[in-house]
C-alpha cells in the first residue's frame, strides 16, 4: 500500500519533533543514563507524593514516591511502553490482525494511546480528509463523527443501513458510479460496527466481509470505530475489519470509556504503521501525548488482571449492560408497542426508537418531553444535515434503573399520544 495517496496537505506536511524524539528515546533508556536533554521540569518540586487506589475486589494500585514522579511526568507521544505493550498483546488474541506479521514499510500493525477514542477519530479524519472529499458513512451516526467531520468541508456520502448496520448492496452502488481515475472518487469509509450510536445496530459477520472487499476492490481506507465492542451481548462476538485487513486498510479505534472509565481518557488507535505514526506526528504537536497519569493507572489495573482478568471484568460490564436492554425492551414493549417501533440492540447503550405518526421528534423532545419531566435525545442530531426531519428518538439504558426506564417508557407513551 502506498499511504502517501490517502494524506492530506496538512497531515503530509507534519515532520516529527526532535524533543519529542528523544522523550521516546530516554523513556526507553535505562536508569543509569544521564540525560540533559529534552525540557521536562523536575518532578521533585510538584506537590503530589503518592497515591493509592482502591479497585473493586479490594486490590490496590499503589503508586509510590519513584511511580508518582513518572507519572506526573511527560512521557512518550505513542503511550507508555507497558500500555502499549499490553494492548499490543489484546489486539493480537482478539483480532488476530493480518498485520501484525507485516513489515513495517508495507502496514505492519501499529498503536498509540489517544485521549479518549474521539482523540483518535478526529485526528484519523484531519490525517485522511480535505476539503471537497467524498466520505462514505452509514448515518445516523455518532454526532461526535459528525462534530470533526463536517467542519473539514467534505462531502459527506449516507450509505443506507439498518439494523445490521450498512448495506453492502447499497455501497456497491455508491462506488461503482465513480472513474476509477476521477480523483474525488471516496477514499475513506467510516462506520461503527457494534452497537451503532445512535441506532444500536450491529453489523454481520457477512456484510463485514462484503465491505471489506468492496473496500479493496474500490481502494479505499476503512475507519472501524468501535467502542461498544467490548459491550456485545452476545459470544462469539463478532470478527472485526481489522481481523480481515490482508491489505492494511483498515484503522481501528477502541475505547475504554464503557469498560474501565469515561473520565480517565484512554484510547486506542490501531491500523497501519505509516497512517498510525502521522496520527502521532499530530499528537507530537498538540496534547503530547494522553496523561501520563491516567496510563499508569490503567496500565497497572491491567497488569495486575492480566488478559483473562480484563475479560473477566468485561463479562460483568456487559451482564449489567444485558439486563439494563432487556430492562428497557421490556418496558418498552409494556407502553410504547401502539406508538412506536425498534430493533434490540445486539450491543452497546441505546435503543433507537421510532415514532409512529410523528415525522419529527425534535419538538416533541425539546419542547414537550420537558414538560412531562422524560428526556431523550431527538434523532436528527445524528443525521449528516441535522435539520432533516426524523421520526427517532434515542434512549440510553446505561444510567437509569429499570424503575426510571419504565416510568420514562410511560411518560414518553403519553406523549406521543397527546402529540399525534
Ligand atoms: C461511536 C462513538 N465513537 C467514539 C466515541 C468517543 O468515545 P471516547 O472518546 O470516550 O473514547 C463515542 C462516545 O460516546 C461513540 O459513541
Amino acid at each position: 500500500m502506498n499511504y502517501a495517496r490517502f494524506l492530506t496537505a496538512v497531515s503530509a506536511a507534519r515532520k516529527p519533533s526532535a524533543i519529542r524524539l528523544l522523550t521516546e528515546l530516554q523513556q526507553r533508556s535505562p536508569p543509569s543514563l544521564i540525560s540533559l536533554a529534552g525540557g521536562a521540569p523536575n518532578p521533585n518540586t510538584f506537590p503530589f507524593q503518592s497515591a493509592s487506589i482502591t479497585v473493586r475486589g479490594g486490590d490496590a494500585l499503589l503508586l509510590d514516591h519513584t511511580l508518582m514522579k513518572r507519572a506526573l511526568q511527560y512521557s512518550g507521544s505513542y503511550g507508555i511502553p507497558e500500555l502499549l505493550s499490553w494492548m499490543k498483546d489484546l489486539q493480537k488474541s482478539l483480532h488476530n490482525p493480518p498485520t501484525a506479521s507485516f513489515s513495517a514499510d508495507r502496514g505492519q500493525m501499529e498503536m498509540c494511546v489517544t485521549t479518549g477514542s474521539q482523540e483518535g477519530l478526529c485526528k484519523i479524519f484531519e490525517m485522511l480528509v480535505s476539503c471537497g472529499d467524498n466520505v462514505l458513512l452509514d448515518a445516523p451516526t455518532y454526532s461526535g463523527t459528525l462534530a470533526a467531520l463536517q467542519p473539514l468541508g467534505c462531502n459527506i456520502i449516507n450509505v443506507s443501513s439498518d439494523q445490521h448496520g450498512m448495506i453492502p448492496e447499497a455501497l456497491q452502488k455508491i462506488l461503482e458510479v465513480w472513474d476509477p481515475a476521477d480523483e474525488r472518487k471516496p477514499r475513506v469509509l467510516y462506520t461503527i460496527p457494534n452497537g451503532g450510536n445512535p441506532t444500536g445496530a450491529s453489523m454481520t459477520h457477512e456484510r463485514k466481509q462484503k465491505v471489506y472487499e468492496l473496500a479493496r476492490k474500490y481502494d479505499m481506507l476503512i475507519i472501524e470505530d468501535d467502542p461498544y465492542y467490548f459491550l456485545q451481548f452476545q459470544k462469539p462476538w463478532a470478527p472485526t475489519f481489522l481481523s480481515m485487513d490482508e491489505d492494511g486498510r483498515v484503522l481501528r479505534t477502541d475505547s475504554f470509556s464503557k469498560i474501565l472509565s469515561s473520565g480517565l481518557r484512554i484510547g486506542f488507535v490501531t491500523g497501519p504503521k505509516p497512517l498510525v505514526d502521522r496520527v502521532v506526528l499530530h499528537i507530537q504537536a498538540s496534547t503530547m501525548h494522553t496523561s501520563t497519569f491516567t496510563q499508569l493507572i490503567v496500565s497497572q489495573l491491567l497488569h495486575n488482571w492480566g488478559q483473562d482478568g480484563f475479560l473477566k471484568h468485561i463479562d460483568s460490564v456487559i451482564e449489567f449492560y444485558r439486563s439494563q436492554r432487556n430492562a428497557m425492551l421490556s418496558s418498552a414493549d409494556r407502553w410504547l408497542k401502539d406508538v412506536a417501533e425498534w430493533h434490540p440492540p445486539l450491543a452497546g447503550m441505546f435503543l433507537w426508537v421510532k415514532v409512529k405518526g410523528v415525522k419529527d421528534t425534535q419538538k416533541l423532545i425539546m419542547e414537550k418531553a420537558l414538560e412531562k419531566e422524560v428526556l431523550l435525545v431527538p434523532g436528527g442530531v445524528f443525521n449528516i444535515n441535522s435539520s432533516d426531519p426524523c421520526p427517532y428518538v434515542r434512549a440510553a439504558f446505561s444510567l437509569s434503573t429499570p424503575q426510571q426506564i419504565d416510568e420514562a417508557f410511560r411518560r414518553l407513551a403519553d406523549l406521543i399520544r397527546e402529540s399525534v
